[in-house]
């Protein structure tokens, strides 16, 4: 069976990656390529329909970004959305000049014609769009005729229906376009007749067979962290596998209260293929970490330290499995569709995908050949997946704990003492952030991060009769989207008030506890 593609070309819009996500929404599969494929590769491709993006250029400009023509005559569907339908306007005839005003934000486009992409509207209807352009088409290439209009913009919507060619002035994938979902919809299914076959259990079956047909006769290596991403790289590549994968989880001391124990349970647990458990080494590197860290306290200092000790037990792992007779020959990592369009991108010069934490460096060193089965996944579609697997719910939505772990939150000087009357508070916060809310989901789900951090600061307080002089404890809980930018929770004050509280009486070294009330940017989430 082939798949539905949905080719969806960048011209460098900040929203390219939404387009993709509204497709993939709608259960059809789409990748995102430069701009510059050449049209032979896109032949190749097979795609059911093009999408043309968005992009900050103006099409007369030197060097503006273009298309191949061919791709008008491929024969599928394309809808071209702002830069995307001015070029298509500008590349088959039309003509494309600067609009007298720039037309940023919300606008009101009205329906001429309720067909193609705007079947499901009627005649004269008035709909809410998002606009974010400078030029506009002021006519149309031969064959083409206006399907919706804005004051500012004749030609709002465009379409030669005979060549399924569409254009919109605005941006359907944004939520501030609220029927842009339809729009898309009609376009991928009336107008491209694309079937809605991305599924979890059509993705698992397809990833399965490749990663069999990748591995043969080798043998996988894992580095397990306890993550999603991780955890159902791993699931997915057991049940391709088997045997032949091994996951490592190097315990470094610096993860939260019983996280070791609960990574493994879960595994041995929750998580086997065909009945069999995941082949699990686990290592307690813990002492040899802590030791590297004694007597350091600068960030940057903190965070290469644990990334050398890092690869250096991992690396002596792999080669006890290899000691045992078995040739290392992949690894596996969890590597997710965002980094590699990252790597892609029409904007970026950024060629390389980011290196998964802590891991980069050792596939040249083994000579190892990567693994990455969730490469064509966005965050999302990684816990669809991950539940599809079987694995259980709290796997699937931890919060993305950063590689360094509580090194960068126990600031200053780290101490196994230190760390463990952190781990204390940490772990009343997320207890209290689990349960509350009394209608799904938790406090914990709404949230992005939420951690405590103890500061190398002390203070007065009073208990019973006496003076305390301990440490401050902050508490930091985001919102966020990609952890880009971020802005701090509004937790309930109730919520607040619980968390202090508890933390204080119950946490000997804890007599104050303070929010982080700092969005990123200018602060960062982590505190160091
Ligand atoms: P910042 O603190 O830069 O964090 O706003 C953004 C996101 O990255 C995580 N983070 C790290 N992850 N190694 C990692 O693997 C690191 O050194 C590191 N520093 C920050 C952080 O938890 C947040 O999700």
């Amino acid at each position: 069976m082939t798949r539905s593609l949905v080719l969806i070309l960048d011209f460098g819009s900040q929203y390219t990656q939404l387009i993709a996500r509204r497709v993939r929404e709608q259960h059809v599969y789409c990748e995102i390529h430069p701009c510059t494929l050449s049209i032979d590769t896109i032949r190749a491709m097979k795609p059911g329909a093009v999408i043309l993006s968005g992009g900050p250029a103006s099409v007369f400009e030197e060097g503006a970004p273009t298309v191949d023509r061919g791709v008008f005559e491929l024969g599928v569907p394309v809808l071209g959305i702002c830069y995307g339908m001015q070029l298509t306007s500008h590349l088959l005839g039309g003509k494309v000049e600067p609009a007298g005003e720039r037309e940023y934000g919300p606008a009101t486009i009205e329906i001429h014609e309720a067909r193609g992409i705007l079947a499901g509207f009627s005649k004269g209807e008035r709909v809410e769009v998002w606009a974010s352009h400078g030029d506009r088409v002021v006519s149309l290439p031969p064959g083409f005729s206006p399907i919706a209009s804005s004051p500012n913009a004749p030609f709002a919507a465009s379409a030669s229906h005979e060549r399924k060619i569409y254009g919109v002035q605005f941006h359907p994938e944004v939520v501030h376009t609220p029927r842009g979902a339809e729009m898309l919809r009609a376009f991928l299914f009336e107008v491209s007749g694309l079937a809605a076959d991305w599924t979890p259990g059509s993705f698992i079956e397809e990833t399965v067979a490749k990663i069999r047909a990748q591995v043969g006769d080798g043998h996988a290596i894992c580095g397990l962290s306890g993550g999603v991403d991780s955890s159902v790289a791993a699931v997915l590549v057991a049940r391709a596998i088997g045997e032949k994968l091994t996951c490592i989880f190097v315990d470094n001391g610096l993860l939260r209260k019983n996280e070791a124990v609960e990574v493994v349970k879960m595994f041995a647990e929750h998580v086997s293929v065909s009945g069999k458990q995941l082949r699990l080494v686990h290592v307690d590197a813990s002492e040899r970490f802590l030791s590297e860290l004694a007597g350091v306290s600068d960030p940057e200092q903190k965070r290469k330290i644990i990334g050398r000790v890092f690869i250096e037990v991992f690396d002596a792992e792999a080669k006890k499995i290899e000691a045992s007779g078995v040739e290392v020959t992949h690894l596996v990592q969890g590597t997710l569709y965002p980094d590699v369009i990252e790597s892609v991108s029409f904007k970026g010069p950024s060629a390389t995908i980011k290196t998964h934490h802590n891991v980069g460096g050792l596939p040249a060193r083994m000579k190892l050949k990567l693994v990455e089965p969730l490469r064509e996944l966005f965050k999302d579609e990684v816990r669809e997946v991950g539940a599809s697997l079987g694995m259980p719910h709290h796997v699937l939505w931890r919060h993305p704990f950063p590689g360094p772990g509580l090194a960068i939150r126990c600031l200053g000087e780290i101490t196994k003492q230190k760390l463990d009357v952190l781990r204390e508070a940490d772990a009343i916060f997320l207890e209290e952030l689990r349960s509350a809310g009394a209608t799904y989901p938790a406090q914990y789900e709404l949230t992005w991060q939420a951690f405590a951090v103890i500061l190398p600061v002390q203070s007065v307080g009073v208990m019973g009769d006496g003076r305390t002089y301990e440490n401050v404890c902050a508490i930091r809980a985001v919102t966020s989207k990609d952890g880009m930018t971020a802005d701090w929770s509004r937790l309930p004050y109730d919520l607040l008030a619980k968390v202090s509280t508890r933390i204080i009486n119950e946490v000997r070294g804890i007599n104050r506890v303070v929010y982080d009330i700092s969005s990123k940017p200018p602060a960062t989430i982590e505190w160091e």
